[in-house]
């Protein structure tokens, strides 16, 4: 379809949609979601003419994965959005199927996006270009066709360009598929953005000491403290274990060391990046303060994502908070950007005493800083809970589709605990941000409150968030 066409069905789209998500409960009141549709991955996060700029996977047309868009919006502050014109629709042969991944750099004082054009055959096969568009004076985005073809050795699962400026040449990461369904990461080099050279395979299912290792990596990141290389990727295909890779896919990371020179990649072992039950596709951006922030998508597919309640009301999923990375012995860190602390209102409650005689708080738009000298648990409005025990964090919910409880896990030794909370959403934080548990959760919306007990010493620190809607 022509975008004329297209955008036609998107005001269409729009106009019947947004009165209908507008009546759900659980809307969100803080964090970025679709206006309609299905949102999924963080695309082209940059900080840019004086703005934080991210881009998403869209739908904006049904709650399932499909043709992607590239929505846009912008911010001053992380916490202020607005929406710009839509920046990719797939209008053209070479990404019929969907504008996938990719990311954004700064040339020419331009926003550069490079993303995948998605292209699906009848008979089930699929082939990928590696695309660019840049930005215009008006905001929207001017398309320049594929700049990589599919690389020979490869299948069609070839996709999520991820680009950085360094020693002054172009690279990007790029997931890819051997014709024996393994996952690996490409790097490739460039000067111009537009002719791009492959240096080889820097990571993957049967690269360097790692053996099986999943079918696919989706949505490589990678970027560096001091000398010290980070890969950040998706895995797809690893079987789950007692305690790790509970999930359906993974979201996690290698610490290494990148020789640009022979692309090789030495590194140690995958580290989960969270420990919750839907986080996936993570991007990275530096600012221009030097903090490297992270957005990552509050969804997980192909599992149960679209029993979500929401979908009912014509929407699905939503992005994490802002968040900011940092690297302290061989790990990495995240928590919340300093800028959400704009969202308290007021100077919050500060309460200390024995868990069971906490009294509730309210809980539908929250944070709350919180140390145990004990075991607790805490009830989160009635439809999940968290508890520690003295050894371990579960976190512990019902099933959408079951309605089977299950539970996550964090071990460690728990010295402090920070939680977010939105209408249907959880982050926690743990240990200032040592390890992070991240859900979407539905619960009735008149139960509104938040109820410890145990009988141990806390302390909590409990702030109402104020909405922050996209204009
Ligand atoms: C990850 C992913 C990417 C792909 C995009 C499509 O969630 O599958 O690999 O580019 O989503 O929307």
């Amino acid at each position: 379809m022509s975008e004329i066409t297209l955008l036609k069905h998107l005001a269409r789209s729009l106009m019947t949609g947004q009165p209908i998500a507008a009546q759900d409960p659980h809307r969100l009141h803080w964090h970025l979601m679709p206006t309609t549709g299905l949102m999924n991955d963080p695309n082209g996060f940059i900080q840019a003419h004086g703005r934080y700029h991210l881009f998403y996977q869209w739908n904006p047309f049904a709650c399932k994965h499909g043709a992607k868009w590239w929505g846009h919006v912008s911010s001053p502050d992380l916490v202020q959005w607005k929406h710009e014109p839509v920046a990719l629709i797939p209008s053209e042969d070479y990404e019929i199927n969907g504008c996938y991944s990719g990311s954004a750099v700064l040339k020419d004082e331009k926003i550069h996006l490079l993303y995948t054009g998605n292209v699906k055959f009848p008979d089930g096969s699929r082939t990928a270009w590696q695309c660019l568009a840049v930005e215009q004076p008006d905001g929207t985005y001017e398309k320049q066709g594929p700049v990589i073809a599919l690389p020979e050795g490869y299948t069609g699962h070839v996709r999520d360009p991820k680009v950085w400026f360094h020693d002054n040449h172009w690279y990007m990461v790029l997931a890819a598929q051997s014709p024996n369904l393994k996952g690996k990461v490409l790097l490739y080099r460039s000067d111009d953005l537009q002719q791009w050279e492959l240096k080889g395979e820097i990571a993957g299912s049967y690269v360097n000491q790692l053996t099986e290792f999943g079918y696919m990596w989706e949505c490589p990141d990678l970027f560096s403290f001091n000398d010290t290389d980070i890969l950040m990727c998706c895995p797809q295909g690893l079987a789950a274990k007692a305690y790790e890779f509970l999930n359906l896919y993974q979201a996690g990371y290698f610490v290494g060391s990148l020789d640009y020179e022979t692309a090789s990649f030495s590194h140690g072992k995958f580290h989960e990046l969270d420990n919750g039950f839907e986080f996936y596709a993570p991007q990275t951006t530096e600012t221009e303060d030097g903090r490297r922030l992270l957005f990552g998508w509050l969804g997980l597919p192909d599992d149960n994502e679209l029993a979500q309640p929401t979908v009912k009301y014509g929407w699905v999923d939503c992005m994490t908070c802002p968040r900011e990375l940092t690297f302290q012995d061989g790990k990495l860190y995240q928590n919340p950007v300093s800028e959400l602390t704009e969202l308290r209102q007021g100077n919050g409650v500060l309460w200390s005493g024995i868990a069971k005689e906490a009294p509730s708080f309210e809980g539908v738009s929250a944070e709350l800083q919180i140390s145990a000298a004990g075991p607790f648990t805490l009830s989160l409005r009635g439809d999940a809970r968290l508890a520690w025990d003295g050894e371990k964090l579960t976190l512990t919910r019902q099933n959408w589709r079951t309605q089977e409880e299950e539970t996550r896990y964090w071990f460690g030794q728990l010295d402090k605990l920070h939680l977010l909370l939105d209408a249907s959403s959880i982050e926690l934080f743990i240990n200032d941000g040592e390890a992070c548990m991240t859900a979407r959760y539905f619960p009735d919306h008149a139960s509104k409150m938040l109820r410890f007990s145990g009988d141990h010493a806390v302390s909590i620190h409990h702030w109402l968030l104020s909405a922050c809607v996209v204009e």
